[in-house]
């Protein structure tokens, strides 16, 4: 695995690749790999000849008072994951290399609307510093392929839109949410859940589970349904951020006579903040 810390010389080599006529695959990450992440590389492998892997932890889609400076950063052990499922190019810039001008300077990508919902609304400006560096990521790498994890649905739904409006060649792919045997959604903040936490953090995903299967028996008082999720998760210690029913594609809570629905759950432990989420359709006898 080649390892590039510069936008000019990641792009020469990939300029080289292309001019053989190999396809590009690549995974944005934040580094601190799981094997969630090693997944999307396998799915960006399985669609292209190579596969890029970036690992940035991008202040500007940070909060003031969030984890930027705790978020863990593991570079040797990620390292020796990529190299173990055969990645051709890690690129591993510096804050400098992606915002030469500063970040203050930085232009900015805005996708309107669905950003404002869901994990937006609890933290202001955290998708447009995500459709910031993803765009400014696609044009260092120029991909065929993109592999976001389904985990980030918001960002997924975001990030397809960004491509869909600003004309972006590339195919964007969802790799499956990864889970532990409990339930629990692999993330890299996970690791700041306490020992004593940890037994009952699966709750988010419980309550995800008794909405889907109560919508799938027909009922359709999602705002009750929403309602339920939090007390549970609340009686199990944990503060609740939103748990919303929503439609799949707009992120607009769910109507009715949608078929396509997405639950979204977020939850404060002691020292994370966890999300997840399920996606399911509804035959139209359901309905
Ligand atoms: O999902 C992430 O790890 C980040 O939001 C991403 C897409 C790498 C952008 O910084």
């Amino acid at each position: 695995m080649q390892i590039f810390h510069h936008v000019e010389s990641v792009r020469a080599a990939l300029k080289t690749e292309r001019a053989a006529g190999k396809t590009i695959g690549f995974v944005p990450t934040m580094g601190n790999l799981h094997d969630a992440h090693i997944e999307l590389v396998r799915i960006a492998q399985q669609h292209c000849d190579i596969a890029v892997v970036s690992i940035f932890v991008n202040p500007l889609q940070f909060g003031l008072n969030e984890d930027w400076d705790k978020y863990p950063r593991t570079f040797e052990a990620d390292t020796a994951k990529l190299r173990a499922v055969d990645c051709n190019y890690l690129f591993y810039p510096d804050e400098k290399e992606i915002y030469p001008n500063g970040m203050a300077e930085q232009t900015r990508v805005i996708v309107p609307t669905m950003t404002d919902v869901l994990c937006g609304a609890s933290r202001p400006g955290h998708f447009e510093g995500v459709t910031t560096v993803v765009s400014k990521l696609f044009n260092i790498i120029q991909p065929d392929v993109a592999v976001f994890g389904k985990k980030d649905f918001q960002q997924l739904a975001i990030i397809r839109r960004m491509v869909e409006d600003l004309c972006i060649p590339v195919e964007i792919i969802g790799g499956e949410i990864y889970r532990e045997t409990d339930g629990l959604a692999m993330s890299s903040r996970n690791s700041f859940i306490t020992q004593e936490e940890r037994p009952k953090v699966n709750v988010l995903n419980r309550a995800l589970n008794d909405a889907k299967s109560a919508i799938q028996a027909g009922d359709r008082d999602f705002f009750a349904l929403e309602d339920t999720a939090k007390q549970t998760i609340v009686k199990a210690g944990f503060k609740v951020d939103y748990f919303n029913i929503c439609n799949s594609k707009t992120l607009e809570p769910a109507a009715n006579d949608d078929t396509n629905i997405t639950i979204l759950g977020a939850m404060y432990t002691a020292g994370a903040r966890l999300i997840d989420n399920l996606t399911f359709t509804l035959s139209s006898e359901k309905k």
